[in-house]
């Protein structure tokens, strides 16, 4: 008897030719039954590419129709070994920094749309799609515009024509070529309740119509374009979730007041030494999903304490489970809700990453190191996605002996 079940394992183990062999040795010993289940049940259907590690994010990801991304700035595109990681592993492109007002129209009226331009060009290159980032934000405005708020020249008007302007000429550049724009970006306090920041540069200067007329602006420039509100720590980040409440009341407000938004995108900057719910994220997502909105993950990224900025080496042994366990987290929350149609990374290897030049002593928070070579967290998406593409191969049906009860 052990030496019969011996060579069922083993023969199991050899796939097709050893499951005949099994099925015949089942076929001496055993019942017409088990011999015929066993002969019909093998062998295991393994999909072509499952968990194979060759097989990059985005073509898994295609497969159920989710676009895998991560922003790109321009050293991403000239250096040829991270260029062929950017153009075969994802199919959606952030620019980091290149489409943001400061960069597009450094002085009033010049503009650059160089960075802008290679980006759209190398994603049409790549048949990947763009997220445009972003429109009405309170960081990286130019320094003229700064400058001439601040010594009064312009009324709340005069400045709302000045967006108006810029969301024009933005997105009327990229008509049609812009999958999600990220319209609003960062415009919720940290605080428990959260609102609207009163003191955003934005709200203070030119009033809080500018969020509304913001969204109206970008979709009279391009009717096609997927329109998102964008922030972070609006997904099980905070832990009470207040942030992520008044996301959803602001998104609320604007669906009432019928302005064109269509999505929301929670950032996903995440450290190791906080907290966070990966239920919540997958909660708050189906939360605005309940409003008919679409969701994105737009810049996801898990830091921690490293050695230093340029090796990044975790100096806590256990980052090393925590990083790829928030990036798989994060992805299957994605994965759950059929209307959060991309994730998108921060940068892709620790290399291009803002972390180190950002938060003192951190780093190590993106999926490639250093050498671009794929960490941990790369295989842990990439199996999470192999299984949600495919899913999770059929076991084959064994001999399952009898049960014996055991003699008390
Ligand atoms: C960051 C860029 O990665 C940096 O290069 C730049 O100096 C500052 O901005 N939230 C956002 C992004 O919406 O635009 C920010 O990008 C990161 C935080």
């Amino acid at each position: 008897m052990d030496m019969r079940r011996r060579s069922f394992l083993a023969a199991g183990a050899a796939g097709a030719a050893g499951a005949a062999g099994a099925a015949a040795l089942l076929g001496e010993a055993g019942t017409a039954e088990a011999a015929t289940q066993a002969a019909t049940e093998v062998p295991a259907r393994r999909p072509a590419g499952f968990l194979n590690e060759n097989v990059p994010l985005r073509d898994l990801a295609a497969k159920i129709g989710l676009r895998i991304g991560s922003a790109i700035i321009p050293q991403d595109i000239d250096t040829p070994t991270w260029n062929a990681i950017a153009a075969s592993q994802f199919d959606v492109y952030t620019p980091g920094n290149e489409m943001k007002w400061q960069v597009v129209e450094p002085e009033q009226g010049v503009f650059d749309w160089t960075g802008a331009d290679n980006l759209v060009s190398f994603a049409d290159a790549s048949r990947a799609l763009v997220r445009g980032h972003t429109l009405c934000w309170h960081n990286q405005l130019p320094n003229w515009l700064l400058a001439n708020v601040a010594a009064g020249d312009y009324t709340k008007t005069q400045l709302l024509d000045l967006l108006q302007q810029h969301i024009f000429t933005e997105v009327g550049r990229f008509r049609g070529r812009i999958w999600q724009w990220d319209v609003c970006n960062e415009f919720l306090t940290d605080s428990n309740p959260s609102q609207v920041d009163p003191s955003n540069w934005w709200i203070v200067n030119a009033g809080p119509e500018c969020i509304p007329l913001a969204f109206t602006w970008a979709h009279e420039a391009d009717r096609n374009a997927l329109l998102f509100y964008n922030d972070y720590n609006i997904g099980g980040e905070d832990g009470s979730n207040a942030k992520h409440n008044a996301a959803f009341a602001l998104v609320q407000g604007l669906l009432e007041d019928g302005i064109p938004i269509h999505g929301v995108g929670n950032q996903g900057h995440l450290d190791t030494q906080y907290g966070w719910s990966p239920q919540l994220l997958r909660q708050d997502l189906e939360h605005f999903a309940s409003l008919g909105l679409k969701s994105a993950i737009t810049e996801a990224d898990v830091r921690t304490f490293v050695n230093n900025a340029t090796a990044q080496v975790p100096t806590d042994n256990l980052a090393l489970f925590a990083h790829p366990f928030e990036f798989s987290e994060m992805l299957k929350a994605v994965l759950a809700v059929p209307e959060a149609i991309s994730f998108t990374m921060w940068g892709f290897t620790d290399s291009d990453s803002w972390v180190p030049g950002f938060f003192t002593g951190e780093g190590y928070a993106t999926v490639y190191d250093v050498n671009q070579q794929p960490k941990q967290a790369y295989y842990s998406l990439q199996s999470e996605l192999a299984i949600a593409a495919h899913g999770a191969p059929h076991r084959v049906k064994t001999y399952t002996p009898p049960i014996t009860r055991p003699i008390s």
